[in-house]
């Protein structure tokens, strides 16, 4: 191995990108399917009529667009939404170009069990929905003006196999691959940085390359973040497989808060011709969790305020949309938190990028089950055959990501109850560890009793990954010693936005044990918003945090969950269809309990008041308030004071009980006797106007690309009204189109794809989506009775 530094050779590199562009081609081959819902075993065939099937692009979920119905086989428990087998079909040509070339096709994920022809011949089938995978087109194309048909059966009719919403089709992104003879295969460069210290970082290239040609060399080049070439080498290629070392000098780390990412651009080369080129993102970190210390991001000490995550977008369903997952991530950078869990399996790679620029640690999670099952038709059916397979490929796909920090074997795995879960959590660290021993490898574990726990029993975990159990953290290091914490999943608290019950005084499980039917709830279906009510496995969301925070071995925490989801509405029956348990809704408006994670989790001031002051004259209401960075807070109802109130000890917010009367609300912070924030509520009079406001005035015309419009109910004054459900209609005249509706309510039973949605506590969202043509959109929305409301969007090229 040798190292090389930047100056000796950068004349070598200058003209990379001139010549870097032929030599390998990715194409996205997302457009223009054909798709039918039903299954058709001719439809494999390429003389196959699909003429009358529907012409759409992926990524697609066809479960996001049925109806809800409580008789659909996936379930309460999956949405209630359909699933069933759908068929798609795809019409290409490939150039003449492209013969003596590899030409590979890659699905991100396919919910599930797909199987894959290419001009009537069979490339085979991948059972795990959430897994990538690619099939080598090469030998069975055709090429120049003659067609391609490739066709994929997607079989998602056994049910249930989940125990969320999984969504059905092909919902990620699909690329064509071309390479020449000689290229790296795929996930085969895996780089480290073995080595960081203020003046330099060591970054460990490895590559796997398919040598059909001779006399090969490896070019390697880090560019900055400015494109400068920090570092690199070249060197003959001699095996297969080549190790290289690179030194950045005076590295910029990648951190939550700074993360800075290098691209890594890696050649072939035969003499000057480039055979192959691939880029890859890398970032500079390194990390360590100590047990009695807790976790370390580049030698900083820092607390995981992490979510977990279920990959559904709300109203775009399982379909892979990069806008939207970042809109998700944004709002959960701006309450601070710092980390997700792909709870309970692989993520899109998209997410993985968004979360390498946005700055989150990911811990990246493979199954929800392994030999026993959760439910009737999950994946241990097909474990036997394809976990250790699955696995591996995850491990490869996501090695190269600075986000990753920690790998996760399994959730709640029943396996933890008995001795099978000794031998299979060995044999699968052991395959996570023969392809990444960089990062530990945890799993998600439910039995608290370290004696009773047999994956914990295998001694094969890297980090002790507790879910819940919050009483157990305390005691840790006694019952674990010489263990590191993570808390894997905690709270599992549940609310609904804009909902309140008063008082507030007790805490209560809903539903209270296995054993006790849920009798509670209310004619709503709904959960208050004040933060008092938790599954009886879980906790407040209160009460966990002032633990993990009191703590430092307690590395940190995966709060159950970021956002709600649709599928399991714990505690309500049908129509409850989605859960309660996000900090924010499924239409992205955050529950009030965000700005309690804000107030601990940002820096900066903040205030937050609820609830809202729409009561019955007399009624006593407890009036809760978060803030942060500020001595007291004063509250005042129509210019009266109703007293200074200041956190005492653990407290998380104060509270005052107010007798209502209509009027104003006001709230002041103060530091030092300064004023730093104020927030008023008024008491709302009757609906009158609706108010839009888009997050992005501007989107791309590129087909993907959205606007997530916030629709409000407000009085003649401009209040929210908060409980207003007006019903409201949505059109759009210009290049563009809905691509979901919602608002929130866990039991609506109208579509995600209607024009139309009923406001739910004031408040409900539309989603447009630009097409291909640059122009300006017209986005109105009325009501009956209400004052409407125009927005123009502008679709750019
Ligand atoms: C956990 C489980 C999660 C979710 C959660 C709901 O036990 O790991 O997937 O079901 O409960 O509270």
């Amino acid at each position: 191995m040798k190292l090389f530094v930047v100056n000796l050779i950068f004349v070598l590199f200058c003209c990379l990108n001139a010549s870097a562009q032929s030599a390998r081609k990715t194409e996205n081959f997302d457009d223009n399917w054909k798709f039918i819902l039903g299954d058709d075993s001719l439809a494999k065939q390429p003389a196959f009529n699909d003429s009358t099937w529907r012409i759409l692009d992926l990524p697609h979920d066809w479960s996001i667009e049925g109806s809800f119905n409580e008789k659909n086989p996936t379930t309460q428990g999956e949405g209630g939404l359909p699933a069933g087998i759908g068929w798609y079909r795809k019409t290409f040509k490939v150039p003449s170009s492209s013969k003596n070339k590899n030409v590979f096709i890659d699905f991100d994920g396919v919910y599930r069990n797909s199987e894959v022809w290419i001009n009537g011949h069979y490339l085979g089938k991948k059972p795990n929905g959430y897994i990538s995978f690619s099939y080598d087109l090469t030998p069975y194309l055709n090429f120049g003006d003659q067609n391609n048909i490739i066709a994929v059966k997607v079989d998602n009719a056994d049910q249930p196999n989940s125990r969320w919403y999984s969504g059905s089709g092909i919902y990620r992104n699909v690329w064509l691959t071309t390479v020449n003879r000689t290229y790296f295969t795929k996930w085969g460069i895996f780089i480290t940085t073995p080595q960081i210290t203020n003046n330099k970082a060591i970054v460990h290239v490895s590559t796997t390359i398919i040598a059909n040609d001779k006399n090969l060399n490896l070019k390697i080049i880090i560019f900055n973040k400015q494109g400068k070439i920090v570092a690199a080498s070249i060197s003959p290629v001699k095996n297969d497989e080549a190790k290289t070392d690179l030194i950045i000098k005076n590295p910029q780390l990648w951190s939550t808060d700074h993360p800075y990412l290098y691209k890594v651009v890696l050649q072939v080369l035969k003499g000057s011709e480039v055979l192959d080129n691939y880029m890859v993102n890398a970032g500079i970190r390194s990390f360590e969790f100590d047990s009695q210390k807790g976790f370390f991001l580049n030698g900083v000490h820092t607390k995981i305020k992490g979510v977990c995550m279920h990959h559904d977008l709300g109203a775009l369903g399982a379909a892979v949309n990069t806008r939207a997952i970042e809109r998700q991530l944004q709002i959960l950078k701006d309450m601070g938190c710092n980390a997700i869990r792909t709870s309970h399996n692989p993520p899109a790679p998209e997410f993985l990028d968004l979360c390498d620029k946005m700055g989150f640690l990911v811990m990246d999670e493979a199954f929800d089950m392994w030999e026993k099952k959760k439910t009737k038709h999950d994946y241990h059916e097909d474990w036997a055959q394809w976990h250790k397979k699955d696995l591996e490929d995850q491990i490869l796909r996501d090695r190269n990501h600075p986000s990753v920090f920690i790998w996760s074997i399994g959730n709640e795995i029943r396996e933890q109850f008995d001795s099978s879960g000794i031998n299979i959590a060995r044999e699968l660290v052991k395959t996570v560890k023969d392809i990444d021993n960089t990062r530990p490898v945890t799993s998600a574990l439910s039995e608290s009793d370290p004696h009773k726990n047999f994956i914990y029993q295998s001694g094969a975990l890297d980090l002790v990954g507790l879910n819940y159990h919050p009483e157990a953290y305390a005691d840790f290091l006694k019952n674990y010693p010489g263990q590191k914490f993570i808390a894997t999943e905690t709270m599992s608290a549940l609310e609904t936005r804009g909902f309140y019950d008063t008082p507030t005084d007790t805490t209560r499980h809903w539903p209270q044990s296995s054993k006790i039917p849920f009798t509670q709830g209310n004619s709503e279906f709904a959960v208050t918003a004040y933060d008092n009510v938790a599954a009886y496995w879980g906790s407040t969301h209160e009460e966990t945090w002032k633990i993990i925070k009191k703590y430092d071995f307690l590395s940190g925490l995966f709060i159950w969950t970021g956002f709600d989801y649709i599928g399991e509405p714990t505690p309500y029956p049908w129509p409850a269809r989605s859960s309660y348990f996000g900090i924010v809704d499924l239409a992205g408006f955050p529950k009030d309990v965000y700005y309690m994670y804000q107030s601990e989790w940002i820096n900066k001031p903040v205030l937050h008041l609820l609830p809202h002051w729409n009561w019955k004259l007399g009624q006593i209401i407890d009036v809760w308030a978060y803030y942060s960075q500020a001595d007291e807070v004063e509250l005042f109802l129509n210019g009266k004071s109703l007293g200074v109130k200041t956190k005492q000890g653990d407290d998380l917010h104060v509270n005052w009980k107010v007798k209502f009367e209509p009027g104003t609300l006001k709230i002041v912070s103060r530091r030092n006797g300064k004023i730093i924030l104020s927030q008023e509520v008024h008491t709302a009079g009757k609906p009158a106007k609706i108010e839009l406001l888009a997050n992005r005035q501007s989107i791309n015309a590129d087909g993907r690309d959205l606007s997530f419009i916030t629709v409000k109910i407000l009085d003649s004054n401009g209040n929210i009204v908060p409980n207003a459900d007006d019903f409201i209609n949505f059109k759009i005249t210009g290049p563009a189109k809905i691509a979901g509706v919602d608002n929130g309510s866990q039991v609506s039973m109208e579509s995600f794809k209607a024009n139309y949605r009923k406001a739910f506590h004031g408040m409900c969202l539309l989603i447009v989506q630009a097409e291909r043509k640059s122009d300006k959109v017209e986005v109105s929305a009325t009501a009956n009775g209400l004052k409407a409301a125009n927005l123009t969007l502008t679709v750019n090229n």
